[in-house]
C-alpha cells in the first residue's frame, strides 16, 4: 500500500471539494459543501444525525449523483464517476454500519475487499493488513456476524485497507462499538496513517475521539459546511457540541 503512493505537488490537498450539493429526488441534502484533505492527513466532518455526513461520502463515492460543484481528488475529477473505479484509483468508503458479510468469515470478507486487485497481491496483503488488528486474525475463520460490533468495525477497515486505498473514507467508525474498542479503532487508525501515510476522512458524531486523531475537522449542519478549523481549536470550543452536535 504504502510503496505505490506518490504524493501529491506540495500544497495540492489530495481531495478537493468545491460548492458540492447531492440530493435525493428532489430533496436536496449538501447545499454546496467545500472542503480540502492533505495528503497524509486527517480530516474529520462532524455533524448530527441528519447533518448530511453520510449522503457526502456517498457522493464522494460514486454512489450518490452528484448534482453540483465539483470533488477533485489527486488532480482529476471524481464527481459522478462509478464507485469501482474509484475503488480502483484508490478512493475506498467504509460505510456506515459496517455492512460485512455476516454468513461469510473474517478471511473471506477480506478476500472480497480485494475484489479490484490480483488475487495472489491480496492474499500477501492480508497478514500485513492483520498485523494492525490481531483481534481480528484470532477470530479468522469465524463467521463475521458472530463478532463483536467493535470487531465487526475494525473488519470493515480491514476489509476496506486490501482494496488498496489511497484516501479511506469512514463513515461513523464509532458507531454501535464499545467505548474501549473505540480507542483501540482509533488509534489503530492513525498509526496506519503514520505508517502508510493513508489520507483519511471521517465523519463521525463523536465529536471528541474524532477531533483527537484529527488534523483538521469540519462542522456540517443541514447539508452545509458551518465551522471549519483545526482540531485541536474545534476540540477546545465548546459552544460547537452545544450548537451542533446535540451534546
Ligand atoms: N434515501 C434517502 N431518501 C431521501 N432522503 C434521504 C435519504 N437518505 C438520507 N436522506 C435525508 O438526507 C439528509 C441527510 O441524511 P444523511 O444520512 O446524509 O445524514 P447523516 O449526517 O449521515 O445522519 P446520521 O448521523 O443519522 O447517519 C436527511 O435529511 C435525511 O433524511
Ligand atoms: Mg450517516
Amino acid at each position: 500500500m504504502a510503496n505505490a503512493v506518490e504524493p501529491p505537488k506540495r500544497g495540492e490537498p489530495l481531495l478537493r471539494v468545491d460548492n458540492l450539493s447531492a440530493a435525493y429526488g428532489k430533496i436536496r441534502a449538501l447545499h454546496g459543501v467545500s472542503l480540502e484533505v492533505p495528503a497524509a492527513g486527517i480530516v474529520c466532518v462532524l455533524g448530527a444525525n441528519g447533518a448530511g455526513k453520510t449522503t457526502l461520502m456517498r457522493a464522494l463515492s460514486g454512489l450518490l449523483p452528484v448534482a453540483g460543484g465539483t470533488a477533485v481528488f489527486d488532480g482529476r475529477s471524481i464527481a459522478n464517476v462509478p464507485a469501482e473505479q474509484l475503488v480502483r484509483r484508490g478512493v475506498v468508503h467504509v460505510p456506515q454500519g459496517r455492512m460485512v458479510f455476516a454468513q461469510l468469515s473474517v478471511k473471506e470478507n477480506l478476500v472480497l475487499g480485494g475484489y479490484t486487485r490480483p488475487a495472489g497481491e491480496v492474499r500477501e496483503d492480508i497478514d500485513r493488513v492483520l498485523g494492525y488488528f490481531p483481534r481480528l486474525k484470532e477470530r479468522i475463520t469465524s463467521r463475521a456476524g458472530t463478532l463483536s460490533g467493535g470487531e465487526q468495525q475494525m473488519l470493515a477497515i480491514a476489509r476496506g485497507l486490501l482494496a488498496k486505498p489511497r484516501l479511506l473514507m469512514l463513515d461513523e467508525p464509532s458507531m454501535g462499538v464499545a467505548p474501549i474498542m473505540k480507542d483501540a479503532i482509533f488509534s489503530t487508525l492513525r498509526d496506519i496513517r503514520d505508517r502508510e501515510r493513508l489520507t483519511l476522512l471521517i465523519v463521525e458524531q463523536d465529536a471528541d475521539i474524532a477531533l483527537d486523531i484529527s488534523d483538521e475537522g469540519y462542522v456540517i449542519e443541514t447539508g452545509r459546511v458551518v465551522m471549519h478549523g483545526p482540531a485541536a481549536e474545534l476540540a477546545g470550543n465548546e459552544d460547537i457540541r452545544r450548537a451542533y452536535l446535540g451534546g
